[in-house]
């Protein structure tokens, strides 16, 4: 058993983690400022794991707070969750997205060091292979940035990379994520995006529940099986398992990893809104519109390195996806 402090715990990734961290056995303290996570998650990961769960409300920035999380509990890894994703949004407040993202990786890794912690898990992003068509991606892709988001996460993968190689105390897990969608089993947590989304299935859920009027599917000439574009979905119980799996490996191998987590299959725009017509039990309206700028036909991941590595394998299909989003999200209007 283990400490590990999840930065950004309370927000979706993070809480699903949380929970399978618990499960696996470890304890689990969380360091978010809830700027984009609900105020009752920490009380509802309670009701589903049936323990106390501590909380530090607070800024990955503040240096004064991480050192006192070190000197109140005896960690012994990080998973770092916490930053700011929004690819449109990073383009208008690049100085934002960089003071928290890479300032707030600095500050953390510097806490680490002078506590002497030196095992992370860190969130990256399949963002950093940028527009490419090599499909499936291999984790060997060079890394490139068309958004001040993904430079963040290509300047975090690298300052995690250089620290590693020059002392061998440390050991970085650089986690890849695809497209991570879906909700706990549980329905009680979940993703909880603002009025409008920008992404697909939380965009779906939101017509599913009558919030939205109908989808807009951007772009039917693609050179795809239907011409709609075709990202590899991965259910965000499955990205949790990673997490632990990652966990577990830099605990028994001391060995630095970076991995994609996705499930090696894409799915079309169509076929996810076909089976989350199925999921909610009627046919959900759509009109093909223009596609959206900066978008890429295909993005799907090279599977067999986190397996190798990490014994990683996605096992829940899109069905399973999108009926547990459906199951959070009618919850949610069912308890409003
Ligand atoms: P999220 O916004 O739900 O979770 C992030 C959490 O961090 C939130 O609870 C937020 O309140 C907290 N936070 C933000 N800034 C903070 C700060 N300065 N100090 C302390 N806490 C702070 O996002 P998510 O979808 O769970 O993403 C988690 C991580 O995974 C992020 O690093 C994100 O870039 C990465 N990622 C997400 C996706 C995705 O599609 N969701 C894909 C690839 C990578
Ligand atoms: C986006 C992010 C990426 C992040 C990923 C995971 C951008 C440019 N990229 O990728 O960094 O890792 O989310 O969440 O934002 N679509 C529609 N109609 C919609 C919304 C989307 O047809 O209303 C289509 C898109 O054209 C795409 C697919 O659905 O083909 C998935 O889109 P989206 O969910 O936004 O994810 P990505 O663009 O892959």
């Amino acid at each position: 058993m283990s400490r590990i402090l999840l930065t950004g715990g309370a927000g979706y990734i993070g809480s699903h983690t949380y929970l399978r961290l618990v499960e696996a056995g470890h304890q689990v303290v969380i360091l978010d400022n809830f700027m984009n996570a609900r105020d009752d998650v920490p009380e509802r990961l309670e009701r589903i794991s049936g323990h106390p769960v501590t909380v530090y409300r607070g800024d990955v920035r503040d240096r004064v707070l991480l050192d006192r999380v070190f000197a109140e509990q005896a960690i012994d890894g990080v998973v770092h969750f916490a930053a700011l994703k929004a690819v449109g949004e990073s383009v208008q407040k690049p100085l934002d997205y960089i003071h928290t993202n890479v300032g707030g990786l600095l500050t953390l890794m510097a806490a680490m060091e002078a506590a002497d912690v030196r095992r992370i898990v860190f969130s990256s992003s399949a963002t950093v292979y940028g527009d490419t068509d090599i499909q499936p991606i291999p984790e060997d892709h060079p890394r490139t940035y068309a958004s001040p988001y993904a430079y963040t996460k290509i300047t975090g993968e690298t300052a995690l990379e250089q620290v590693a190689a020059a002392d061998s105390r440390w050991a970085v897990g650089i986690l890849r994520y695809f497209n991570p969608v879906g909700a706990h089993r549980s329905a009680l947590i979940g993703e909880d995006p603002g009025d409008i989304p920008n992404n697909l299935m939380p965009y779906i859920a939101k017509v599913a529940t009558g919030e939205l009027p109908k989808i807009s599917v951007f772009g039917d000439d693609y050179d795809t099986s239907d011409g709609t574009g075709v990202r590899d979905y991965i259910h965000v119980e499955d990205l949790a398992q990673g997490h632990v799996l990652s966990l577990n490996a830099l605990i028994e191998t001391g060995q630095s990893h970076a991995v994609n987590l996705g499930t090696g299959t894409g799915s079309t725009v169509l076929e996810v809104i076909r089976a989350y017509s199925a999921a909610c039990g009627r046919d959900l309206p759509y009109d093909i519109v223009d596609r959206r700028p900066g978008d890429v036909a295909v993005l799907t991941a090279r599977p067999d390195k986190a397996r190798d590595l990490i014994g990683f394998e996605a096992r829940r299909t899109l069905d399973d996806m999108c009926r547990s989003s459906w199951a959070w999200v009618s919850g949610q209007i069912a308890n409003s």
